[in-house]
């Protein structure tokens, strides 16, 4: 098997929502240890892509090859089972609960027979995570309501990590955070190269984009405006091509 195959490959994506052309013929590939970020004005169908590729939606025609594949997702749970995870903007993780049962969410550990929780096994399992990606939480107990924005989205990022195989796409991981909280997830998203994870993000922050990514995907109004190597391209490039204005 060559590492040459792309880990996730798009090919003709088209999704309509009604008379809303959200997404028109985009083709795309990611490879492992890849940082693709994709880029574009409010509206472009950058969501609507990533909601694609996590099996939210399903594209209206255009095929998705994971590892070489044709894949078919009918839900979020089947793109998770195929080893793709996803982090949000507004940290999607349960509010009441401890940061190890985040990081654990629909996955529980159990001890047969009586499928109790295996609380103590997961505790050690996100206590070594956190340590080893240096999340600085707290505690592993921590509800997650009394944790910053920062290390929320740390939580958040740890268990994309954690649970994902083959591909991890983010949007807006960091919008809602501040600098040196930026900093740091900005750390962890690196992190996930060298765990040979392919890496889809969305970021409206063009100086983050610069600094994380291998290629940069223009889209504009659902078009695939053209993907850029970023240490070829320059900013005013992006720009325009995001624009559509010299
Ligand atoms: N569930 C939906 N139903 C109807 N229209 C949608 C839905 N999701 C997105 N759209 C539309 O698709 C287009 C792309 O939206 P989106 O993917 O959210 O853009 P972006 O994330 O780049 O801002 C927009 O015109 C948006 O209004
Ligand atoms: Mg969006």
């Amino acid at each position: 098997m060559t590492s040459d195959l792309p880990v996730l490959s798009l090919k003709g994506i088209r999704k309509t929502f009604g008379a809303i052309l959200a997404i028109q013929d985009v083709s795309l590939d990611l490879g492992a240890g890849e940082i693709v970020a994709l880029v574009g004005d409010n509206g472009a169908g950058k969501s609507t892509l990533i909601k694609i590729v996590s099996g939210v939606h399903r594209p209206t025609s255009g095929q998705i090859h994971l590892d070489g594949s044709a894949v078919v997702f009918s839900s979020a749970s089947s793109a998770r089972s195929l080893g793709i995870e996803v982090v949000y903007q507004d940290l999607a993780l349960a509010d009441q609960q401890p940061v190890y049962m985040n990081l654990f969410l629909g996955r529980e550990l159990t001890i047969p027979p009586l499928a109790l929780l295996n609380k103590s096994r997961m505790r050690k399992e996100t206590q070594e995570l956190v340590e080893e990606l240096d999340v600085r939480i707290p505690s592993v107990r921590s509800t997650i309501r009394d944790l910053s924005g920062g290390q929320r989205q740390g939580v958040a990022i740890a268990r994309a990590t954690h649970w994902a195989s083959k591909l991890v796409l983010l949007d807006e991981p960091t919008a809602a955070l501040g600098v040196a909280e930026t900093a740091k997830a900005e750390e962890l998203i690196l992190s996930l190269k060298d765990r040979n994870l392919a890496v889809l993000i969305v970021s409206h922050n063009l100086d983050q984009v610069f600094r994380l990514s291998d290629r940069i995907c223009v889209l504009r109004r659902g078009r695939q405006i053209g993907v850029r190597e970023t240490a070829a391209t320059s900013k005013n490039e992006i720009v325009s091509m995001i624009t559509g204005v010299d």
